[in-house]
């Protein structure tokens, strides 16, 4: 979101610096501070609607520059609203009405529980800076995600235990505090003891806000979730490239999903689908009704997957192995063979590592966060070697977020089937399935099942 708005204040910064002087220069038909150079007589002398030429001309030619500046060298960023993608608007519905008519509609199945235990991204690093604090909707809770002037980044629940304010909405962070926007009582970052009541005199020992045990690493705060409060069980593992500043940030994306956490992971397991929904070549695009059509039936990706869990002590780890590759006119080019291992750590978290002879190294993370039973935040941040030219690894982030989007119309569609009708060639789902159940444990929260409200 941060990196969306730079962007947007750079350009507002550009338009308003070019309008400024464009008007200048067309008002300007006499400068008293001009000695009579050869340059401003004859600007002076050329007419009215000659100078307003000039000025649009060198402010769109401004523009493309610009455009062609964040093409080159800025990050890809695509943020995609809960509507955008997936979903069939018809009839002269809005993509608004087609989703939750979907939403209200579909039958849910009979679900896994909702919130598995492990490690989920709630911000990236950069969107949170020094003395600021976001509210954030994680697992069904409301989080204040601040960062103290230590630059430690904290995490604890959004509602004051006083009266019960948003300390995220209109909080204020103290050094390593934040105090809430009602009566100024202070909470401590890292164990949510209230350390200050502006108007008491004693701080009773029990006044606390719930603290999220949370932790910071690869340009992304993480918090952890357990159903029973235990501690975390692993950690996420740190990727060095990226901490010693070798891989850059190239970009990121952002998608709503309407479907149960569980399917998303699963999709590395579900081997039959890629040689269906992702063969047909990216730019057949996203809409799966369209996108095996005639036009671009020359381009085919081909797929050779295999997926399996990790032993000991990784158990709660698994790894799909993906080989790439990309026919044109059923012509194999060997040069856009791409191997990828895509290493999952736990429900919440998947690493896809890219290494190519010659387009480079690098790494996109996949971050699943439930934000409601069945809604889930996905975010892709893509991190490349930082001598490569932007545009490669912008592509790739482009390209994955083709592939994903076909996988999006299938999920906010579906229904979860928790006895699939399943054949030998499927079994890997079934195994996924099992190692997916670790992350469950007996209180883990189940989808409360609500009355329909439909009227028909
Ligand atoms: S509600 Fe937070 S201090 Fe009163
Ligand atoms: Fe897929």
């Amino acid at each position: 979101m941060r990196i969306y708005s730079e962007n947007m204040s750079t350009g507002k910064v550009a338009l308003i610096i070019g309008l400024g002087v464009a008007t200048i220069l067309i008002l300007q038909s006499e400068d008293p501070l001009d000695s009579g150079g050869n340059g401003y007589q004859i600007w002076r002398e050329t007419g009215l609607l000659a100078r307003a030429v000039v000025c649009i001309i060198t402010g769109v030619s401004l523009f493309v520059v610009g455009w062609l500046h964040r093409l080159l060298f800025g990050p890809l960023v695509l943020l995609r609203g809960a509507d955008d993608v997936g979903y069939i608007a018809e009839d002269g519905r809005s993509r608004a009405q087609a989703a939750n008519e979907v939403r209200r509609r579909r039958k849910t199945g009979e679900l896994p529980p909702v919130y598995p235990n492990g490690w989920y991204r709630v911000l990236d690093s950069h969107m949170l800076p020094r003395g600021e604090v976001k509210s954030v909707s994680v697992l069904g809770e409301q989080v204040a995600v601040f960062r103290g002037q230590d630059g430690e980044a904290y995490v604890v629940d959004a509602y004051c235990p006083h009266l019960g304010a948003n300390l995220a909405v209109g909080g204020r962070v103290v050094g390593s505090c934040i105090e809430c926007p009602f009566h100024g009582w202070q909470f401590r970052g890292n164990d949510g003891k209230c350390v200050r009541i502006p108007y008491a005199e004693k701080v009773p020992e029990f006044a606390k806000v719930r603290c999220w045990r949370s932790c910071e690493l690869n340009g992304q705060i993480m918090v952890w979730f357990h159903c029973d409060g235990e501690d975390p069980q692993w950690i996420v593992p740190e990727q060095q490239e990226i901490a010693k500043g070798e891989w850059v940030y190239r970009g990121r994306t952002e998608h709503f999903i309407n479907a149960h956490i569980e399917e998303i992971p699963e999709n590395a397991a579900d081997i039959a689908h890629l040689a269906h929904l992702h063969t047909p070549g990216i730019v057949s695009g996203v809409d799966l009704r369209y996108t095996n059509s005639k036009t671009w039936e020359f381009l085919r990706h081909d797929w050779k997957v295999q997926w399996k869990p990790e032993s000991e002590p990784n158990k709660h780890c698994s790894q799909m192995l993906v080989k790439h590759a990309l026919t044109v006119f059923g012509c194999h080019w060997p040069l856009l063979d791409v191997r990828v291992v895509a290493r999952q750590v736990g429900p919440g978290v998947v690493f896809l590592l890219f290494d190519h002879s010659f387009l480079g190294r690098g790494v996109i993370m996949q971050c699943v966060t439930p934000v409601e039973p069945l809604l889930q935040c996905v975010a892709h941040t893509i991190f490349y070697q930082s001598n490569i030219p932007p545009l490669v690894p912008k592509f790739i982030l482009k390209a994955e977020c083709i592939q994903f989007e076909r996988d999006v119309m299938i999920w906010n569609n579906k229904k979860y089937i928790s006895k699939p009708l399943l054949v030998k060639e499927d079994s890997a789902i079934q195994k996924h399935r099992r190692w997916f159940s670790q992350f469950y444990s007996e209180n883990s929260p189940r989808l409360q099942h609500q009355r329909d409200t439909l009227d028909f």
